[in-house]
């Protein structure tokens, strides 16, 4: 990535940048993952859905991955709806699950008892399935360990294996890890998996390794990731697939910000930004300091780089810098191309930062969101 560049071609700010490059780059790591293995890729749409992306990545996958019903109408609505698409989710409602179900092809169900109520409401070309919790935990945060003690995400395996509901489904699902750089977790997981249901996977037709993995990052060989799908496959005749969000999007995006103020406070340089946490919520959930391109870890000059709002916490961290930042200075956080612009929002007023697709060495502004939509979100609905 040229920063300079980036930085003087880009007209707005703040402004979310989505490279393709990087995106294919990553879809490349995965595309031979699957031709080593013949797993199945998905794309989990749940870190980035937008619509440049899904276009982008359709080709290279076999399908998207959903968690809800608008993301499964906008799958439907943006792509051919050639490839398989999933859901999983704890939030299924009676009311959605016609509509899901003839949507998506498979459904793993999030627990035993959302099983028995809504199987029977399920349509016949969507292949059922059951969420699982093998309990083996690998994130060492329990905000976003789906294994913690009383988790709510998937049924407990050991439960599952004496389920006499396993009968009437067709595959399995487990998600279990966070941005892991190692096949290990899901290596044991699946060994877990086959100890305890040993036999019983053989009336299974699928198996679903969920997301969690920064595929395009490893550290460890692949080739035992690759020997264990193809036993899955030989020995179970399982198609096996895994659903990365993150490994696809998240070093493809970019958060360019702008210096507004700089004052001194208890004898430390604040530097206020064009945009806040609230457009990179992780920063704050998880106490995250963002990668930011100018950090010059052994720079002289230090300064915190705080969000626009007026939430005091709302703050990027302490950065060091080559020479005193200066007000109108454009800044670039890196490697916040998952969850950040999904889970961003407009606190104290502030609007959405303006999104581009840099294609080919061009910029092309594909979102610029107005005063019109903050309008729209808190005036009551028109009278007709
Ligand atoms: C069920 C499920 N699948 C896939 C993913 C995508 O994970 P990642 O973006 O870490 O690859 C998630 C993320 O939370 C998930 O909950």
């Amino acid at each position: 990535m040229d920063f300079s560049r980036l930085k003087q071609a880009v007209p707005s700010s703040p402004a979310f940048i989505l490279d393709r490059q990087q995106v294919e780059a990553s879809l490349q790591a995965l595309a031979h993952l699957r031709r080593q293995s013949g797993c199945r890729v998905l794309y989990s749409i749940k870190s980035l859905p937008l619509s440049a992306v899904l276009q982008w990545v359709e080709p290279c996958v076999d399908g998207f991955s959903v968690s809800s019903l608008f993301e499964a109408r906008l799958v439907d609505e943006i792509t051919s709806r050639g490839g398989s698409l999933h859901i999983t989710t704890p939030g299924l409602r009676v009311q959605e699950i016609a509509e899901i179900s003839t949507r998506c092809s498979h459904i793993s169900f999030n627990s035993l008892t959302q099983a028995q109520r809504l199987l029977p409401e399920v349509e016949i070309r969507c292949s059922p399935g059951l969420r699982i919790n093998p309990k083996l935990s690998f994130a060492d945060d329990a905000r976003y360990d789906p294994c913690r003690r009383h988790s709510k995400l998937g049924a407990a395996l050991q439960d599952v294996a004496v389920a006499p509901l396993l009968r009437h489904i067709d595959g399995l699902h487990f998600h279990s890890t966070f941005a892991s750089r190692s096949f290990q977790p899901l290596l044991a997981t699946v060994q877990h998996l086959q100890e305890v249901l040993g036999k019983r996977l053989h009336g299974l037709r699928w198996l679903n390794l969920g997301g969690g993995y920064l595929f395009d990052q490893m550290t460890d060989s692949a080739a035992p990731f690759v020997e264990m799908v193809m036993r899955l496959r030989e020995s179970f005749a399982l198609t096996v697939y895994i659903e990365p969000g993150n490994a696809v999007v998240g070093r493809a995006g970019y958060l360019l910000a702008t210096v507004i103020d700089c004052f001194e406070s208890d004898g430390k340089t604040v530097a206020v930004l064009d945009v806040s946490v609230n457009h990179h919520p992780e920063v704050f959930e998880y106490q995250r300091k963002p990668s930011l391109q100018e950090e010059s870890p052994d720079g002289a000059h230090a300064a915190i780089l705080a969000g626009s709002t007026c939430l005091a916490g709302d703050l990027f961290g302490e950065y060091r810098f080559d020479a005193p930042l200066q007000i109108g200075q454009r800044l670039v956080f890196q490697h916040v191309g998952a969850y950040s612009l999904v889970k961003a929002q407009r606190f104290n007023g502030y609007n959405l930062p303006d999104v581009y697709a840099l294609d080919a060495d061009r910029f092309e502004l594909l979102q610029q969101y107005s005063y019109r939509q903050y309008q729209e979100q808190w005036l009551p609905m028109a009278s007709e």
